[in-house]
């Protein structure tokens, strides 16, 4: 009889564990799925279709070496955004040594978007090949016809091989050649990143791109908003009609502002981006910019944080805006919290993005959940 009370008690806090609802969102703090497991998916980006939200991230392990890929990219799935089910690791890294995606290589903020065209999901990730440190700098491609995977790689490359960009004049060039010779971080030097002196020497290797996010527009086109120039400058790149590739029309953004972590969405026609500066997994302030045009110019509004510990973005760095679907102007901030001493503790900051005459506020919450945009 003891034996029987004890299986039914053991059951009833089974049945608790798997069925408890998150009901909120509780930044930085431990995030359940459905399982009861933290969620790993760092980095991350959501795509929405048929009415479920798909997040995808980074799949950190345990211990320093954890933010390297040791297993791909992990999706979950969600009807609320509340409570996200493990869909498992949908792009997996390679035992064979001589693949660019081999298990060790490094693959970080991977975005999925959904191709009207041809049906895909198309997913975009910051690529270093295996013990080359941030060196290879590489855009990479992955496409699934499924959301939950798996996801087929195809190739990294750095965008734009041999192509100018449409926002920098050629007449810098005499310029860009003498800076060679400038010592880093001189008022000149920094002058003559503005002016393209690192647009030039890797015009024959193509852009590096490091830290990046994918935005899809209204009208279908999407674009690669990537890190480049030695995290100096933010490059757009407009994606082919198939978003495997890129068309040759790309623009600068912020020249030698040292920008990381970009993250884009469009409000009435305008288009906004938040990004951090460069502090390796360190956090420091966010950055906020709006603009008419995808292709700029980019105006600067500041630091959106406000508040306790705003300068440094309350302890965590941009990924992605997530608009929440059928509802109008209701943006969530998607941010990391990373803990690079064991990648795998690291936390997600969701936080309500707020419209102050035409600049963004983000504020700090212990807890919140969607009935925020209704007060
Ligand atoms: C900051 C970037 O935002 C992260 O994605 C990662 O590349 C770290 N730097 C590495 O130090």
């Amino acid at each position: 009889m003891k034996l029987i009370y004890s299986i039914a008690f053991f059951f009833s806090l089974t049945t608790v564990a798997v069925f408890s609802q998150n009901k909120a969102f509780i930044p930085g703090m431990e995030w359940k799925d459905t399982d009861g497991a933290h969620i790993n998916a760092h980095g991350g980006g959501v795509v929405f279709r048929d009415g479920i939200y798909y997040w995808y991230g980074e799949y950190k392990t345990a211990g320093r070496g954890g933010n390297t890929a040791l297993q791909g990219v992990s999706c979950y799935s969600s009807k609320d955004l509340y409570n996200w089910k493990n869909e498992g690791i949908v792009l997996k890294v390679e035992n064979n040594p001589n693949s660019e995606i081999t298990k060790g290589c490094i693959i970080e903020r991977p975005k999925v978007v959904f191709n009207k065209k041809t049906g895909q999901y198309v997913m975009w990730f910051h690529l270093e090949l295996k013990n080359q440190g941030y060196s290879a700098a590489r855009a990479a491609v992955a496409v699934s016809d499924n959301p939950k995977g798996p996801f087929k790689y195809i190739k990294s490359f750095r965008p734009n091989k041999g192509v100018w960009p449409m926002n920098l004049d050629n007449k810098f060039n005499s310029v860009v050649i003498r800076a060679k010779r400038l010592e880093s971080w001189t008022p000149e030097w920094l002058t003559a990143v503005k002016n393209g002196m690192l647009v030039r020497s890797d015009l024959e290797r193509g852009q590096m791109s490091r830290d990046m996010t994918v935005y899809v527009d209204d009208d279908n086109h999407a674009y690669l908003i990537h890190s480049s120039e030695d995290n100096l400058t933010l490059h757009i790149s407009e994606l082919t009609d198939d978003y495997l590739d890129f068309t040759e029309k790309w623009a600068r953004m912020e020249p030698a502002g040292h920008n990381e972590a970009p993250a884009v969405f469009k409000k009435n026609g305008i288009y906004y981006m938040i990004t951090s500066g460069c502090t390796g997994w360190d956090p420091n302030a966010a950055r906020s910019f709006s603009s008419k045009s995808i292709w700029g110019p980019w105006e600067s509004l500041g630091n959106p944080c406000v508040g306790k510990e705003a300068e440094l973005t309350f302890h965590s760095q941009s990924t992605y805006v997530l608009p929440v679907q059928g509802k109008k102007d209701q943006f969530i901030f998607m941010a990391d919290r990373w803990k690079p001493s064991n990648p795998i503790d690291g936390t997600y900051v969701w936080l309500p993005i707020q419209f102050d005459k035409g600049k963004l506020i983000l504020k700090w919450f212990d807890k919140w959940d969607l009935d925020f945009y209704n007060n």
